[in-house]
């Protein structure tokens, strides 16, 4: 019955709900799923893996997310911001690494000005004229985004989160709503952007009616790029006591995502890497084609703590490159350095 699944998804990129939660809430076996995963996924692109150089440029954050270890009221969080020119010290390191993709990564801090974040974009598009310019600085008015895009970013990543209402109220104070994210992403798609959107799996409460609502959210946005990774728990949120989401079933959604949307860019994530020591290669193997090495300054990626015991804090950028082209290796896939547009 599964296999009868998995042949219909991959045939018409689509499943009735019923046939998805069935899907969904199947029981170990992920074999035929992943391999129909893999092979939509180097039908479309290969074995290629794109790099995407992340840079998390500031760790202060106004919002209160329940779930996050970098929320405002997370007292115990020592916070940092680079500077324009430390930041602009990073891509340099990743240019030299063969990065073509810059992703600037923060909270959402007001020391950051639209000002000064087309100032940094300006400057890195100036250097850099054939590179990818991503942000993901989180929800900001449709002005700030077009103003963003004419400094010269070109792609944004915004994780739609959860996108049943109910279920985003329960994991975001009451002045944060899904509707407002949701409008976000529309503006940001509008204006031009390839856009990123996601969310995290097994976060608390959710159910698979709302893996699904995220799935068929998705098919209206039609996004360029869709990064999920399980939630993990950290002790200094209100969720300190909520158990971490499932490898498996990040890996299963993974590979239904490739299904789904053949097209879409599909990051392993450093979530994923964080649960399991292979998961990165498994993620892959699953039908992710995106990996995004770490390009902060080694001094400060300790403290962009989302999460408990996240991956890849103590090494160079150098190691970082080094070691995700051996796993990319290993899983038997092949790093690219260009900028890994999406091919629809
Ligand atoms: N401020 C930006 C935003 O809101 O999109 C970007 C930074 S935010 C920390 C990046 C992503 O981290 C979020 O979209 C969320 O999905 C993820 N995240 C936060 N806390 C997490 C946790 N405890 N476990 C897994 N992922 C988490
Ligand atoms: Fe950073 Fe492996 S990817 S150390």
């Amino acid at each position: 019955m599964k296999n009868d699944l998995v042949n219909k998804l991959r045939a018409s990129r689509d499943l009735s709900d019923d046939e998805l939660r069935e899907l969904i809430e199947s029981g170990r076996d992920d074999d035929a799923l992943r391999s129909a995963a893999d092979a939509v996924r180097r039908e479309h692109y290969g074995d290629r893996v794109f790099l995407r150089g992340l840079i998390e440029f500031t760790n202060y954050c106004k919002n209160n997310c329940y779930y996050c270890g970098i929320r405002a009221g997370n007292a115990e969080a020592v916070r940092y911001r680079l500077s324009k020119e430390e930041i602009l010290a990073c891509c340099a390191e990743g240019y030299a690494l063969g990065y073509r993709t810059f992703v600037l990564q923060g909270g959402e801090d007001p020391y950051f000005t639209d000002d000064l974040i087309c100032d940094i974009t300006a400057a890195i598009r100036k250097t850099y004229p054939e590179c990818a310019i991503t942000l993901s600085i989180g929800e900001k008015s449709r002005e700030s985004y077009q103003r963003y895009y004419d400094a010269g970013a070109n792609r944004y990543l915004l994780r739609h989160e959860t996108a049943n209402p109910l279920h985003y109220a329960k994991l975001h104070p009451e002045k944060m709503s899904s509707d407002d994210r949701k409008r976000c992403l529309w503006d940001l798609k509008e204006i031009g952007y390839q856009v990123g959107s996601g969310f995290m799996v097994g976060s608390p409460f959710q159910t698979t009616g709302d893996l699904i609502a995220d799935l068929r959210f998705l098919q209206e946005l039609q996004p360029d790029m869709i990064g999920i990774g399980p939630y993990i728990t950290h002790h200094a949120t209100p969720f300190s006591d909520m158990p971490s989401g499932s490898a498996e079933l990040t890996l299963r959604l993974v590979s239904i995502l490739r299904l789904m949307f053949p097209y879409v860019l599909l990051p392993a994530t450093t979530a994923l890497g964080t649960l399991l020591p292979d998961g990165r290669e498994r993620g892959l193997r699953a039908g992710a084609n995106v990996v995004m090495p770490n390009l902060s300054p080694t001094a400060v990626r300790r403290q962009y703590d989302l999460y408990e015991n996240k991956i890849c804090t103590g090494e160079e950028s150098a190691q970082c490159r080094q070691c995700l082209e051996a796993r990319v290796k290993a899983a038997g896939y092949r790093v690219v350095t260009d900028r890994g547009d999406v091919r629809r």
